[in-house]
């Protein structure tokens, strides 16, 4: 079951194969243009680079991740320092010199709104079928009504062990509603053999957005 621990034991044990080093390039080719300042919200973030480069936009980035490994790593390798305030059961980690905070807790916790983007890579398909109504709603409750959304999703058949789990795209647009729109896509299958697995035909990987 993909509980809380689940993931607090994958960083414990160094299981994070989603992590990239570098920035996405679907965010690079893909981000819309919105004014700086404007505030960004990266849901399930992880330790990932999107978060800085997000920032050196300009943007007043606001990440949320539950594992607090991740968030010592994200400023460590970033050569960022950072101070720590707890606002009831979050910690809240603001770096110094950059718009830019992790939220230290569970993102069901997290109740602030107003951001006008949203950005989620691996994270609608990190969360389990059960839970992803929830996750969308409350994602929806935290953004303005004229939000951004940029979406990176995966899509398989065959063996369905995840996370990451198979979000199709009918799914996706019951989901997130009638204005979303898929840009790009790619199968990873013919790309990278790490993909394949028993009878599987293709694991594509998507590009949505939602533009205010
Ligand atoms: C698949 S990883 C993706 C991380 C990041 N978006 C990236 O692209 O590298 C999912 C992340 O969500 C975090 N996570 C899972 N459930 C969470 C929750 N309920 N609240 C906050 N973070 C959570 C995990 O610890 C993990 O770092």
């Amino acid at each position: 079951m993909v509980t809380n621990e689940f993931w607090l034991e994958r960083w414990q044990a160094g299981r994070i194969g989603f992590h990239r080093d570098e920035v996405n390039p679907w965010l690079i080719q893909y981000w819309p243009q919105i004014g700086r300042g404007a505030k960004v919200l990266v849901p399930l973030c992880g330790k990932s680079a999107d978060l800085l480069w997000l920032a050196n936009q300009g943007y007043d980035v606001t990440g949320v991740e539950l594992s607090p490994m991740a968030v010592v790593e994200f400023f460590g390798d970033n050569d960022l320092t950072y101070q720590t305030e707890q606002v009831g059961s979050l910690k809240v980690h603001t770096a110094h010199g950059l718009a830019l905070r992790i939220v230290e807790g569970d993102y069901f916790d997290f109740h602030e709104t107003g951001f006008d983007a949203c950005y989620d890579r691996a994270a609608l398909v990190a969360i389990p079928e059960e839970k992803r109504e929830q996750y969308v709603l409350h994602t929806k409750q935290r953004l303005t009504p004229e939000a951004t959304l940029l979406l990176i999703t995966l899509s398989y058949d065959g063996d369905q062990a995840g996370p990451p789990f198979s979000v199709l795209d009918f799914e996706v647009n019951e989901l997130w509603g009638d204005w979303i729109r898929k840009l790009a896509s790619e199968d990873l299958l013919q790309l990278d053999e790490r993909y394949q697995s028993h009878e599987r035909t293709f694991y594509e990987e998507s590009v949505w957005r939602i533009t205010g």
